[in-house]
């Protein structure tokens, strides 16, 4: 009985850590299944992130002159608002409304992926 109870934690302790390894690996290079291919979403989001908003908000997403854009606590409609029309000190109408949903998905995407 003892014996199962470790045996089981242990299953646990390393499905636990695989699931970790994995939710960094996504977070480093975008959207990638187990064969290491870059799904629909992330292929057309990420160039128009590289494109519009890297230059701001960092490589990672983690920001650089500005904030993060990972677990905002933003609405999606919020998001994409911010996205497309600005706010603060961020320009509006960097991408169309349709890309700016785009955008915004994919980083829905991705903070389901890492919060899993
Ligand atoms: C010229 C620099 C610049 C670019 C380019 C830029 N941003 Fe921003 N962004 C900012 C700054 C600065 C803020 C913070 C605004 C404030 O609070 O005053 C911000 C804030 C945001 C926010 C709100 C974050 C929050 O936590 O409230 C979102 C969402 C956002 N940006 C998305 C984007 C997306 C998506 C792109 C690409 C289409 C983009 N931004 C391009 C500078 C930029």
């Amino acid at each position: 009985m003892e014996k199962q109870k470790k045996i089981f934690g242990l299953l646990l302790f390393v499905a636990l850590t695989v699931m970790i390894l994995m939710g960094c690996e996504v977070s480093g290079n975008g959207q990638s299944d187990s064969r290491g291919e870059v799904d629909e979403l992330t292929s057309i989001a990420q160039p128009l992130y590289n494109r519009s908003c890297i230059g701001c908000h960092g490589t990672d997403l983690n920001g650089a002159s500005a904030p993060g854009l990972l677990n905002t606590g933003l609405s999606r409609q919020e998001f994409i608002d911010f996205t497309y029309e600005g706010v603060g000190l961020m320009p509006g109408k960097l991408v169309s409304l349709e890309d700016a949903e785009i955008i915004t998905d994919w980083i829905i995407q991705m903070e389901e992926n890492m919060n899993k």
